[in-house]
């Protein structure tokens, strides 16, 4: 519909005209980020309008897959290049004819705040808009934190400024943050829209709005009862906290005033070392979806039916996240009572997540009907993969695998869920090793981000680019990791709990310990998340052996949480507190092993169980079974909640100082009688100054 093109198109912003609106786009794949180039354009671009008497309304636009989807993060760190985005949104306000916004995609960010610049919004019913800077540990700092909230209110701009999560086009509709949705082609209704506005003066400008600031000005105590609501989901992050100061302004101070604490606070921000750990985290999650040594045309392989052997807590999430993207799964238990308790848990789940509003009665249906519980290992032999979970034993996964191996139609794919155990081992009592992989999720697996993809010696290239897709379509992050004991997270978790359970003998308790972890960030410490999974486990196959504290309390029938009994003792509400008889199996360690009790800092904990843990992550690396640093920094953040705010451990470690770590585990070693090995990679990079991470 566009019918002349004036600019050439190195600038990816073109203009165009259609009667007497200018159509101004923008084409930067692949998310048009508000680049250099961009901004550029688009102050431009707005300029040529103003002073062209022929024109008298402006639509913004983009092509490809997505509106604008925020300022561009690459730069960040970099010297600034003019113009600013805050510029870039003051021009398109000040623009003397009406700008209308036309957003498909999403519309995030430094594009919202561009959105917001406009005086109009139109929007396919589509698209999605949010401002995820805080996730970034970050702030909407091109005048978002005084506009949003002039929009679409004080509450609904805390909420999403602070969470950085994404709203509807309809639900940015019942605010006011889009003036219409439209269906079909969007250029030709948000042209028409123009059209329709074309004389409406004043034009409405986001800055100068102020009713919707009203309540919270009569009002301001919602700011520390919102503070107070969401403590436990802020704790440790500082954007938050900066974010909600920022809405705090656009209320308190006039517009002026509160864009100068805006940029204050966003430098303040963008200098901080959480800031730069959520950025790096931000490429890191994407980089790990990138696959070493695989020719980049490989082709999946189609994944339209999944078999999970086993109807336990494993294998019911795993299902879970089939049932949940629309694959159908086939799920194989021993006996009736096994199955038909893990469809109900299932169900259960479902039920649970729909009486929060999540999911419609329809959906959790949906999700039912594609089940299929079955008793007959044969029912198998259609799926197009696998997924073992049953109990670790090599023995009995051997067994499966054999079976599998006979009854499954070639091309397959045979996964175990295995935390632990050799895949190569288990790939080679198949006729087709190049068809097994390890796909290692966390529990609870339906709701755990994480997925560890084990590859072994000779699972095939198109096995791991499927299992990497399928993994984006479970809305999974995954990480390929090779075949060693743990693999990458369970492998660095033994060294953390060796120097635990020794500082226990040494003088510490477990409340102090956990305490510390918790404080550094961790959702739960070493001895809260033993009583969490099970004090047991591993400790049935020899019950007589007592060899040390966990053995005892398994000994005792301390299992944990579920015998209300483990390193703590629990009350009916599964409420910790900590346990004489646990202290008295430490002292009684502690004696005969001749340790000398001291009292141990707090920042002795974090060495002792966080260097050691960077010690294995560096082996990890070295040994190749991590393809990068920042993939190791994945797995601890997705699976086990390290702080995003702190990168991951081998950010942390850079953070830290490598020397600084080196010297603190040689101490550890020689003073303290700690039995690991150094990594080598680690002694060079910490000798050389140089870091895991960039
Ligand atoms: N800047 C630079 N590159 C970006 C980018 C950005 N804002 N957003 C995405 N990219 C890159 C990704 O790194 C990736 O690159 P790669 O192909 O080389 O790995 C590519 O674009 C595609 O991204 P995804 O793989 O994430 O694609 P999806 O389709 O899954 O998701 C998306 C698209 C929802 C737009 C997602 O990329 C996203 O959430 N982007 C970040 C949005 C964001 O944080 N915006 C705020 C930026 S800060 C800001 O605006 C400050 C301002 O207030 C001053």
């Amino acid at each position: 519909m566009t019918d002349v093109i004036d600019t050439p198109t190195i600038n990816p912003i073109s203009t165009s005209r259609h009667g007497d609106v200018m159509i101004v786009t923008s084409n930067n794949p692949p998310v048009n980020a508000l680049g250099a180039a961009v901004r550029k354009g688009l102050v431009a671009a707005i300029e040529e309008a103003d002073g062209d008497e022929g024109v008298q309304a402006v639509v913004i636009r983009c092509e490809g897959q997505t509106f604008f989807a925020g300022a561009d993060i690459t730069e960040f760190g970099k010297p600034p290049v003019m113009p600013w985005l805050p510029t870039v949104v003051d021009t398109i306000e000040n623009c003397s004819k009406p700008v209308v916004a036309a957003i498909h995609g999403t519309a995030l960010g430094g594009g919202l705040e561009v959105a917001l610049g406009c005086h109009y919004r139109v929007a396919v019913k589509e698209a999605k808009l949010g401002v995820p800077e805080v996730k970034l540990g970050l702030l909407p700092g091109a005048g978002g934190t005084q506009r949003l909230p002039r929009v679409a209110g004080v509450q609904k701009a805390l909420e999403m400024v602070t969470s950085g999560a994404m709203v509807s086009a309809r639900d940015a509709c019942d605010v006011g943050l889009i003036d219409r949705i439209v269906e079909g082609d969007l250029l030709q209704h948000a042209v028409a829209y123009a059209e329709e506005v074309r004389d409406v003066r004043p034009l409405p400008k986001s800055s100068e709005r102020d009713e919707k600031l009203a309540d919270a000005r009569a009002n301001p105590a919602i700011f520390d009862e919102f503070r107070k609501t969401n403590a436990r989901k802020f704790r440790g992050f500082e954007a938050p906290e900066a974010n909600i100061k920022a809405v705090e302004a656009a209320v308190a101070k006039p517009y002026a005033e509160g864009v100068i604490d805006e940029r204050n606070l966003f430098m303040g921000l963008m200098s901080g070392v959480q800031s730069r750990a959520q950025q790096y985290f931000f490429f890191a999650e994407r980089k790990a979806a990138k696959i070493e040594g695989i020719p980049d045309d490989t082709k999946p392989r189609a994944i339209n039916k999944v078999g999970v052997i086993g109807a336990g807590t494993m294998g019911g999430g795993i299902s879970m996240n089939f049932l949940s993207a629309g694959i159908p799964v086939t799920v194989f238990e021993l006996n009736q009572e096994a199955l038909d308790r893990g469809t109900g848990v299932m169900r259960r789940n479902y039920e649970a997540t729909a009486s929060k509003g999540r999911m419609t009665g329809e959906q959790v249906e949906r999700a039912m009907d594609l089940l299929t519980p079955t008793l007959e290992f044969d029912a198998l032999a259609g799926c197009d993969l696998i997924i073992e979970a049953v109990f670790e034993q090599m023995e009995v996964k051997k067994e499966i695998f054999t079976r599998l191996d006979k009854v499954m139609k070639p091309g397959a794919i045979l996964a175990s869920n295995t935390s632990y155990l050799n895949i190569d081992e288990i790939a080679a009592v198949t006729s087709r090793p190049q068809d097994v992989v390890g796909l290692h999720f966390f529990s609870p697996a339906n709701i755990m981000k994480l997925l560890e993809v084990v590859r072994g010696a000779k699972t095939a290239p198109d096995v791991l680019v499927t299992a990497m897709q399928l993994a984006k379509k479970i809305k999974k992050v995954a990480v390929v990791a090779g075949v060693c004991h743990g693999f990458i997270g369970n492998r660095m978790l033994m060294p953390r709990q060796v120097e635990a359970t020794k500082l226990l003998l040494e003088g510490a308790t477990p409340e102090q310990i956990d305490r510390v972890h918790v404080e550094f960030g961790m959702p739960m410490g070493p001895f809260q998340m033993a009583d969490l999974a099970g004090v047991d486990i591993g400790w049935h196959r020899d019950p007589t052996r007592i060899e040390n504290i966990r053995d005892a309390l398994a000994a005792e029938g301390r299992w944990g949480q579920k015998k209300q009994a483990g390193f703590y003792d629990y009350d009916d509400k599964r409420r910790p507190s900590p346990s004489p008889r646990v202290q008295e199996i430490i002292d009684d360690f502690a004696a005969k092993q001749g340790v000398t009790r001291r009292d141990i800092s707090d920042e002795e904990i974090i060495q002792r169980t966080l260097y050691t843990m960077v010690n294995e992550g560096a082996k990890i690396l070295e040994e190749g079974m991590a393809q990068r640093a920042s993939d190791i920094d994945v797995v601890w953040v997705y699976g086990y909640g390290w702080p995003v705010y702190r990168g991951g451990p081998m950010f942390w470690a850079d953070t830290e100082g490598l020397q600084k770590i080196v010297d603190g585990l040689r101490a550890q070693r020689d003073q303290m009688g700690s039995d690991f090995s150094f990594s080598q990679l680690l002694l060079d990079k910490a000798e050389k100054g140089e870091k895991f991470t960039r």
